[in-house]
């Protein structure tokens, strides 16, 4: 049940440090071992490449993992749509591995795509938060994402989960491989450090409510900015916006804003900036600059060891490879006050269903 919250999109927001706490109990011991299927992890080990295979924020999701399988484990791999890879498929690489990412495990989309993998011969692990789910019954491995039942349509701690779950099959890989990048990641610790970052964040909402009140009403466009880790992070944060609050939200790599988009920015336009990732900083900063001398309203979110006396968000410092942990809450945040604030359902949005069970 809701309890005394007004709505679950809210409730499943709160529950996220909670869920990294399951996810670390679940498998990661304090012996720094993963305990997670030995015979996944040994079939996972002869692939040479992984296509992660998704819909929606899952998708997201998966962007995020294809880094952290190819930084921790030195494994190649890459997200696709579920909607797009079904029909038309890349050219496989000799040994593929796939991954399949769906909280409700019943998405048409994937399941296609499961099914013509499986006629191919592939091994296939769906990454689920149903157990005994369609995907995960059609599957040769589950791994289970231990974030409890999630109601709101809009998915919240279903992302965070598949983000941290990722992390451990990454970092279980890179240990079996001995890669000095999985050995030095003491993940176990570095996610209770990320559930603390969340928990401060979500402790923090009366301020991101204020944020909302100055830069969002009667907006008909926004835009999310980033790059490198901070990028998919954008998309995440954009599809929330989108689907919860019908602002028109796009997510953009930021130095891809002047090739074209810049072009959309007008009087007040929020643009909405991720500043998490050390390399790539300066230059988001300077995007951002861009867009405000073209009369935006701009709102930054930076990581603390980054953040200038004028940003608007401080994400608290955590390992660079889980950012979007840390930095998608004041996002789903930003969504659900903008959406209440306009009288919305914000756990049932026009149009969408909790799962989409045709392709
Ligand atoms: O159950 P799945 O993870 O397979 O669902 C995928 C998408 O339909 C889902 O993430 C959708 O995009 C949500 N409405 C996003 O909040």
């Amino acid at each position: 049940s809701k309890g005394t919250y007004p709505y679950y999109m809210l409730k499943e927001i709160d529950e996220q440090p909670a869920v990294m706490r399951r996810i670390v109990d679940a498998y990661l011991p304090a012996d720094g071992s993963v305990s997670v299927d030995p015979a996944l992890v040994q079939a996972l080990d002869q692939a040479d490449r992984l296509y992660i295979v998704a819909a929606g924020t899952s998708y997201h999701a998966g962007l995020v993992g294809a880094r952290l399988f190819e930084e921790v484990a030195g494994l190649p791999a890459e997200a696709y749509l579920a909607s797009e890879f079904g029909y038309h498929m890349p050219l496989l690489s000799q040994h593929p591995f796939f991954l399949l990412l769906s909280q409700s495990g019943e998405t048409a989309d994937s399941r296609e795509v499961l099914v013509k993998v499986k006629k191919m011969g592939y091994p296939v692990l769906t990454m689920t938060n149903t157990a005994g789910s369609t995907l995960s019954r059609e599957a040769d491995y589950t791994m289970l994402l231990h974030a409890g039942p999630e109601i709101a349509v809009a998915s919240t701690k279903a992302y965070t989960a598949q983000i941290g779950v990722q992390a451990v099959l990454a970092k279980a890989l890179g240990m079996y491989r001995q890669q000095p990048a999985a050995n030095d990641f003491a993940l176990r610790h570095q996610l209770s450090i990320a559930a603390a970052g969340m928990q401060t964040l979500v402790d923090e909402k009366d301020q991101i409510k204020n944020l909302v009140g100055q830069y969002m009403p009667d907006q008909h466009d926004a835009f999310y900015i980033g790059r490198g880790a901070d990028y998919p992070l954008s998309l995440e944060a954009a599809l929330k916006l989108k689907e919860v609050s019908y602002v028109h939200t796009e997510g953009f790599a930021a130095g891809e804003l002047k090739h074209g988009t810049i072009a959309l920015i007008s009087e007040d336009t929020p643009v909405l900036a991720f500043i998490t990732d050390d390399a790539t900083a300066a230059h988001t900063r300077s995007n951002l600059q861009e867009t405000e001398a073209r009369g935006a309203h701009t709102l930054s979110i930076v990581s603390e060891h980054l953040a200038e006396p004028t940003d608007n968000i401080v994400l608290p410092d955590v390992d660079p490879r889980l950012s979007a942990l840390v930095g998608i809450i004041p996002a789903q945040l930003i969504a659900y006050y903008t959406a209440l604030g306009k009288g919305l359902d914000v756990d049932k949005p026009r149009n969408l269903a909790k799962s989409v069970t045709v392709e």
